[in-house]
């Protein structure tokens, strides 16, 4: 299963892994934060670990699409031919950057806030649901042309 000559194709998925485990728990946090102030909840919100933790699921995923790319086009001499996997990667984009400039505004401006707040963890969300299509569309780039 695992052959040796691939094993450089293990790179992305292991950079996209590892940045979900931290995106999730930004995710976590985050909807806990959500509880609390919109429906007057009594959490605890770590609000510099979430930063942190979001900056490196965003870096992280980033960093995987490019070297997903690279290699894609290294191994098969051809972009986008991974088809739906592709196309999901492409949308997430969008999402990386729109959820990494609204948070580093909030941290950055401090104040009372709520649809911008919203907006922010909304769009994170959906982020977080394309990522996880990803890990099966993903599975599947692994059965069609790496196993
Ligand atoms: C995987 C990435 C991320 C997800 C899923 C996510 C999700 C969320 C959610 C659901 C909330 C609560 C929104 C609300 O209460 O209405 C939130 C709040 C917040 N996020 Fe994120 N976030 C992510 C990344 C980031 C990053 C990269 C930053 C900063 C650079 C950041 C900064 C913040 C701040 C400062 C708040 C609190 C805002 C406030 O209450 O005024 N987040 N996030
Ligand atoms: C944040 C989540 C992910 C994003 C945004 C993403 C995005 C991408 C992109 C854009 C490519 C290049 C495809 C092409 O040019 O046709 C790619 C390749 C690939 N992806 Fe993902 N991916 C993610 C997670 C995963 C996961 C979890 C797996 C495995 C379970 C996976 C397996 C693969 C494989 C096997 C390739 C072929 C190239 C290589 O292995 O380096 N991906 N991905």
């Amino acid at each position: 299963m695992f052959q040796e000559a691939k094993l450089h194709l293990y790179i992305h998925p292991a950079i996209q892994i590892t940045g979900i485990v931290f995106g999730y728990i930004a995710l976590y946090w985050g909807m806990k934060r959500f509880l609390k102030v919109h429906n007057d909840m009594s959490f605890l919100f770590p609000w510099k670990r979430h930063v942190l933790f979001g900056k490196i699921a965003v870096l992280l995923w980033t960093i995987g699409i490019g070297v997903g790319i690279y290699y894609t086009h290294a191994e098969w001499n051809n972009y986008r031919l991974t088809e739906e996997h592709y196309r999901v990667g492409m949308a997430s984009i969008p999402l990386l950057l729109a959820t990494f400039v609204s948070g580093y505004w909030m941290d950055v401006v401090k104040k009372k806030r709520q649809s911008f707040c919203v907006a922010h963890g909304v769009v994170g969300l959906f982020l977080c649901v394309l990522v996880f299509i990803q890990i099966i569309t993903g599975i599947q780039v692994f059965f069609l042309f790496v196993w």
